[in-house]
């Protein structure tokens, strides 16, 4: 079967700042993946160009597909990108919803990647699309809120909308950019409750950046590490030393361990883990 995500030899440079630096990953269909790494380390690039919003450095020879269908490569989104984004729902860490519009519409505009452009934009939704969405809206605990304004909604409840709307839009493969980063903990543990959900229940393929690094090891078996657009590691999660994230985020590593976050999930104190070779190579190839 072909790889839910693929990324080949992907690079990317910003005015002189290597974000991606030949970066490979392969995602398997069903797999729920953390990303990790300390800010400016290129996880919000990656996701960018997996979700088809980034062209990668033309010089490369980087290649990037999605359920065996190459989204672009060589630096260029192919012609099929467009259908190809639309297996793809993309969460982000903020401004998912248009906030004027109901959670409803917010919702139904999965459906737009699927319809006519003309129809589309009339908002002439069918009945069956509206009783998906709030189908959808009930998956995700938030069908009370259905008719409220997108801008209304909570942090969390409007994390919840945009995946919502990502099981409208029938994606297969789930983007989630630092999805929690701006949620208190009970929110936090809601939103990745649902995407492990989706994930273990109807096999969607998760791809999650996560700032708070024990979210990875709670709720993802394989975790990828970037450090200045590398890959540093990918294998599971649980192999994943304090040491080795200590190096991870150098100075930013103070905030990796939340106090609290463990008592709060009903957990005890994270145990020292396994110390696994400085960044792991062994670990990875044993996975
Ligand atoms: N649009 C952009 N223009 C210029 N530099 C960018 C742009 N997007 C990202 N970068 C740079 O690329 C690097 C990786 O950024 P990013 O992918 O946002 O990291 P992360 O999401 O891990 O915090 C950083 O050095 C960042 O400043
Ligand atoms: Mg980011």
């Amino acid at each position: 079967m072909a790889c839910a995500v693929s990324v080949e030899k992907l690079s990317k440079t910003f005015g002189g700042t290597r974000a991606l630096d030949n970066v490979s990953i392969a995602v398997e269909p069903g797999e729920m993946v953390a990303l990790i790494g300390a800010s400016g380390s290129g996880k919000s690039t990656l996701l960018r160009h997996i979700a088809g919003l980034v062209e990668a450095d033309k010089t490369g020879d980087g290649a990037i597909s999605i359920l065996g269908r190459t989204m672009q490569a060589n630096g260029r989104i192919t012609a099929d990108a467009r259908a190809i984004r639309s297996s793809v729902g993309v969460v982000f860490q903020q401004f998912n919803l248009v906030g004027r519009l109901k959670v409803l519409t917010n919702v139904l505009i999965g459906n737009l990647g699927n319809m006519p452009r003309l129809k589309g934009c009339l908002s002439l939704f069918t009945g069956e699309q509206k009783k998906a969405a709030m189908r959808a809206l009930h998956r995700v605990g938030i069908a009370q809120q259905a008719m409220q304004r997108g801008s209304t909604l909570s942090g969390g409840q409007q994390q919840r909308a945009a995946i919502a709307r990502s099981l409208v839009q029938g994606a297969r493969v789930l983007i989630a950019d630092e999805p929690i980063a701006s949620l208190d903990p009970s929110s936090a543990r809601k939103v990745m409750d649902i995407l492990g959900d989706l994930n273990r229940r109807d096999g969607i393929t998760v791809l999650v950046s996560l700032h708070q690094v024990e979210y990875a090891l709670n709720y993802c078996r394989r975790t990828i590490a970037l450090r200045n657009g590398q890959v540093v590691y990918d294998g599971p999660s649980e192999a994943l030393t304090p040491e080795f994230l200590g190096e991870l985020y150098g100075a930013e590593s103070e905030e990796l361990f939340l106090p609290g976050l463990d008592a709060a999930a009903g957990k005890a104190e994270p145990k020292p883990r396994r110390a696994v070779a400085s960044l792991a190579p062994a670990a990875a190839a044993a996975y």
